[in-house]
């Protein structure tokens, strides 16, 4: 049975039309803001339409490109779709779709690899230039036109408000409780004018449950009934387990020192596999009465929820999996109580991250001696994903943690190297680093002294030699001794990996 339209706006009613109808009204050249944040909240519908016109333009011989703009990370339907037919000139700002990458690395798209809090102010300062239309899916219209969020918020309020036209998708798929899980706040303006943000505990609400728009721009509206496309987790494997427990351990020696408190402050988990292991490992540990200030909240986090040990969590996004996404709807009253969802530029603002002082827990690809951090590159060139929200919580936390396992690809290549091959976390805003090794907490130490607890603490015994090797040659050789580098050897380090024939 065809379930009951969600429009119940009437003169929005008038413009429904099919995802075909709607692709014809975007242009090539068109920069196009779209809905969606870790495979959650995005059109569902109107990317696929828009591939198809795309390529039968290619087919005729016209090249049709649009700028994507989006929260984060989308769906093959949405970056898949449209980059498998090299429809998309420019992407922003985080993506981690295994065609879009291709087209990055192989220098067919262009991608601006941008802070998530940064993209909203960007629009509105003009940095970007022109958003000519938005592309987003909601859960529902009401009869006055205000327009009930979706499983993500990201960047959707912005779209709304500075693109030109808008389409939307209804998608009767969310469940209709979402209505009022969001907290949308429009109270911020441009500088010189700008007020404190009004949020002092992760689970205030500072603004309406509702998206608006005004009427006269949507131009089109869409019927889907779609499911999001949830990725599922691993379960945490040893080495995941291992950093959990590392991290667990930390936390108890700090609040033994008086550092933190009890129930600890707001917990902020970054995207993956061992970001959501941690959760497992707080889940099981002895903190009570939890907080989290993130940006997707992710399997580990409904759990902790479950369990009761985390009483309230504040995010952009879900990025759930299909059973914990089952969860979620079958006791969705007692969750949505617990958790809000905002627009990413309030998720990830650094005046709240510091206010509130959050944790930060992030993934990264490498480390270096002195603690430079990436997270984003291999080889220095090759884009993974992108720095996502990581850099806003790193720099703006109480305590930045990054975390890997010591090895990568097998054991080819380390995880903790002489120089990083390219840099998204500086040594400034790194305090803490983990492996399944241990924990090096680089509070209060001198570039040398930090090189020395790292390899001690977090590098795999089998590259132990040749990075204490390492130490000792630029200790003895390099021109400054503050932080010691031969350059040649630091950055032919990883050769290694190339000469291997893994890329
Ligand atoms: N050299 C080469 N490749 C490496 C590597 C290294 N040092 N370390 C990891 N990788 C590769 C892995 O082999 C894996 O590749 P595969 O997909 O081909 O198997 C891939 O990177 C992902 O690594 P994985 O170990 O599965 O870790 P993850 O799922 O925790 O992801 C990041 C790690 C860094 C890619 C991920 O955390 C990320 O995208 N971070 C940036 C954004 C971010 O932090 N967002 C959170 C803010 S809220």
């Amino acid at each position: 049975m065809k379930p009951a339209s969600r429009i119940l706006c009437k003169a929005l009613q008038e413009k429904i039309m099919t995802a075909e109808q709607a692709a014809l009204l975007i242009s090539s050249g068109d920069n196009v803001g779209m809905s969606g944040f870790t495979g959650s909240g995005y059109p569902k519908a109107l990317p696929l339409a828009l591939a198809k016109r795309i390529e039968d333009a290619n087919s005729a011989g016209q090249k049709f490109r649009i700028g994507v703009w989006t929260g984060a990370s989308t769906a093959p339907e949405l970056d898949g779709a449209l980059a498998k037919v090299d429809g998309v000139e420019m992407r922003l700002p985080y993506q981690s779709d295994p065609v879009c990458r291709q087209r990055i690395n192989a220098g067919e798209m262009e991608y601006l690899d941008i802070h998530l809090s940064h993209v909203a102010q960007f629009v509105w300062f003009g940095f970007l230039g022109k958003l000519d239309i938005a592309v987003v899916e909601v859960a529902g219209i009401l009869e006055d036109g205000r327009l009930i969020p979706s499983s993500s918020v990201g960047n959707n309020k912005t779209w709304l408000d500075q693109a030109g036209k808008v389409i939307l998708e209804v998608n009767s798929w969310q469940d209709s409780r979402l209505e009022g899980m969001h907290d949308i706040y429009y109270g911020t303006n441009l500088p010189p004018h700008r007020q404190p943000i009004p949020l002092v505990r992760p689970q205030d609400r500072i603004g309406d449950s509702y998206l608006c728009c005004d009427p006269d721009k949507i131009i089109a509206v869409i019927e889907t009934h779609s499911p999001d496309r949830n990725t599922g987790f691993s379960a945490p494997d040893e080495n995941s387990r291992l950093i959990a427990g590392h991290i667990l351990e930390f936390f108890q020696h700090e609040v033994k020192r008086g550092r933190l408190p009890k129930e600890l402050l707001p917990l902020q988990s970054g995207v993956g596999n061992i970001a959501n292991a941690v959760m497992a490992g707080l889940n099981k540990g002895p903190f009570e009465n939890l907080t989290a200030y993130t940006e997707v909240l992710q399997d580990g986090m409904l759990e902790m929820i479950q369990s009761g040990k985390l009483v309230s969590a504040s995010a952009t996004a879900f990025s759930l999996s299909d059973g914990a996404l089952a969860e979620l709807y079958a006791h969705f009253d007692e969750y949505k109580e617990k958790i809000v969802l905002r627009p990413q530029e309030i998720s990830n603002h650094p005046e709240v991250i510091r206010r509130l002082g959050v944790i930060a827990m992030n993934g990264m690809i490498e480390a270096d001696l002195y603690g430079n951090v990436n997270s984003t590159h291999v080889m220095g060139s090759s884009i993974m994903n992108g720095i996502g929200g990581s850099g806003d919580f790193a720099r703006n936390a109480y305590i930045s943690i990054f975390m890997t396992p010591s090895q990568a690809k097998d054991g080819q290549i380390s995880c903790i190297v002489p120089m990083v091959s390219h840099v998204d976390h500086t040594e400034h805003d790194v305090q803490v680093l983990v492996t399944e090794q241990g924990l090096a907490d680089l509070r209060g130490l001198s570039p040398t002294q930090r090189a020395k607890v790292i390899i001690e603490n977090c590098a795999h015994p089998d590259f132990k030699p040749a990075l204490q090797d390492y130490q000792k040659r630029s200790r003895d050789h390099s021109f400054g001794k503050h932080t010691p580098h031969l350059l040649d050897e630091a950055l032919s380090w990883h050769q290694r990996y190339l000469t291997n024939g893994h890329m």
